[in-house]
């Protein structure tokens, strides 16, 4: 992965783009007003009203410096580069209307709306959403790598997420409690030991291909989905026992219970039957079950040759000898598995969704599984998600008193979202942004801070080497067991669930067995 710098520059391959970046400048005779440098970059009438819709928002909601000479100061520190501290807040505008109004607005258009509000505001801008509040998105490499390696000057949303995974889940963790766990739960999830995983997805794929139907659509997601739960539920409890199955039965219906409570803006209200109430039902029945697996994992004397993921958790123990709680654990097994089942099988989902509508690929995609390679394959799965993430926004909440972002200075407790679908549909960056085109990916690895579906820094998805396996080899086994039949239906577009974007058709699929009909 190339090393992009942290002045904006990125690497230097694409200078057309560094004209991007502008230099704000402080008007003299408003302290407050931010101008732009270089107006070609802002040629069309949206963008001109987003520049003097800034200079509203900036003396209107960030006061600014209060000084002219302040303001001067100030203007010299934008306009030297972001490794200089700024101690006036200082953000792009946004949309004005009510938060409530902004976050039915943001559900419904989902993600038509974010790019409307690029169109009109530019590359950066601030919403104010419910659950999060108000919030900088953010959607170029410079200020993405800034933020990804903002170290503890930021954190993860934890009682957004805590409501869902428990208190000592990695998603909720900050500071050295995270990097300490992280240290702990990464090492089933790297290097040869991915390896181990590989044989159960090669068998839950083709017991899952043997119910296709031939030469009829269907929607391929709920089948990703089976396969995804199988996959994560095997590589981590090992063995099929009946507690694994009762996880199987219970798990979808409460993993989406409990996302819908993430994003509730009231998740504490309610009776019996609430939402909340739903949800801690089934986490007293989930936690009832893994104990039951490790007490069984610390009875078995082969523990140490296991390769699945709680064994491994039962086994580790932290620097100063100590080991996982069992609620640690049970935190930890439910996080993998909400973050780690549905997320795949969504993007397997959009596999199906894209080769299907262009047979071009498809064709050669089938050629080099057959003939054992797959560079392109790869290439396409880096595509799959550059063209349709399946996380729309990466959030981070300032705990520094005051974050400098690039042109932006965001205080303390203000939330700063990626916009990951932005950036990866960015002319500037992947240029023909909106063509599904795998060879860009063969032989060059994308930027890490250009192609983001998998978030950023210290903490980047941690299951993202797994999720990459587990899409290869279902890929894989699907184009070398079936065809594929290519389609001239339109785009699936985006349906947004609470969590993830999947295609709103669920990937519709029409197949032919080959070895039985080719
Ligand atoms: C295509 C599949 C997947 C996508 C698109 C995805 C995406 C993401 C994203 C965007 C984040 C937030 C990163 C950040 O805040 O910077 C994340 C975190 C996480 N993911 Fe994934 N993920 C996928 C698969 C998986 C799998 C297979 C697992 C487990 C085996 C997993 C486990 C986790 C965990 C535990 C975190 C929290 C990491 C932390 O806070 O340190 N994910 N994922």
């Amino acid at each position: 992965m190339t090393p992009p710098s942290i002045t904006g520059d990125n690497d230097g391959r694409r200078p057309p783009r560094r004209a991007r970046y502008r230099h704000l400048l402080q008007c003299r005779c408003n302290p407050g007003r931010i101008l732009e440098e270089d107006s070609r970059d802002r040629a069309s009438p949206a963008a001109r009203t987003a520049t003097d819709e800034e200079v509203t928002m900036e003396s209107t909601v960030n006061p600014g410096p209060a000084s002219s000479s302040e303001g001067r100061r100030a203007g010299a520190r934008a306009g030297a580069g972001a490794d200089e501290e700024s101690t006036a807040t200082r953000l792009p505008p946004g949309p004005s209307a009510p938060r409530l109004v902004q976050g039915v607005t943001a559900l419904v258009r989902q993600r038509r709306g974010l790019h409307h509000l690029r169109a009109r505001y530019g590359d950066a801008f601030v919403v104010d959403w419910p659950v999060v509040g108000p919030s900088l998105v953010i959607s170029t490499s410079s200020e993405i790598k800034q933020l990804y390696t903002a170290g503890d000057a930021v954190e993860n949303l934890e009682n957004h997420l805590g409501v869902m995974f428990g208190p000592d889940s990695l998603v909720v963790l900050n500071g050295d409690e995270h990097r300490v766990k992280r240290k702990l739960l990464s090492p089933p999830f790297h290097g040869r030991r991915l390896a181990a995983y590989d044989e159960i997805v090669r068998d839950e794929t083709m017991r899952e291909l043997a119910t296709w139907p031939t030469d009829r659509e269907f929607p391929v997601l709920p089948s990703m989905g089976r396969i995804t739960l199988n996959v994560i539920l095997r590589s981590i409890f090992g063995a099929e026992d009946a507690e694994v199955a009762e996880l199987r039965r219970r798990m979808p219906r409460g993993i989406k219970t409990g996302a819908f409570l993430t994003v509730a803006p009231l998740p504490g209200l309610g009776g019996p039957c609430s939402l909340r109430a739903r949800y801690q039902a089934f986490r007293r029945a989930f936690d009832a079950i893994v104990d039951r697996l490790i007490d069984k994992a610390e009875r078995d004397r082969d523990l140490d040759r296991r390769d699945d993921v709680l064994a491994l958790m039962v086994q580790a123990r932290y620097d100063d000898g100590a080991r996982m709680s069992r609620s640690e654990i049970s935190d930890n097994v439910l996080s993998l598995v909400a973050a780690g089942h549905e997320t795949v099988a969504v993007s397997l989902a959009w596999a199906v969704e894209r080769l299907r509508r262009h047979p071009h690929v498809l064709d050669a995609l089938v050629e080099e599984a057959d003939a054992g390679g797959e560079e392109l394959r790869k290439a396409t799965i880096l595509e799959v998600q550059r063209t349709r993430p399946v996380i729309d926004v990466v959030a981070r909440r300032v705990r520094a008193e005051r974050l400098t972002l690039g042109r932006w200075t965001v205080p303390e407790g203000h939330m700063v979202l990626v916009g990951s679908a932005l950036i990866h549909d960015d002319e500037s960056v992947f240029p023909n942004a909106t063509v599904f085109d795998p060879s860009r990916f063969v032989a060059a690895k994308p930027d890490q801070y250009e192609w983001v579906p998998f978030g950023g820094g210290s903490r980047r998805c941690v299951g993202a080497a797994f999720a990459e396996m587990e899409m290869n080899v279902v890929l894989c086994t699907m184009l070398r067991a079936v065809t594929l039949l290519p389609t001239n239906a339109r785009d699936e577009r985006f349906h947004f669930n609470g969590v993830t974007n999947g295609p709103a058709r669920g990937g519709r699929a029409a197949i032919r067995h080959r070895n039985r009909e080719d």
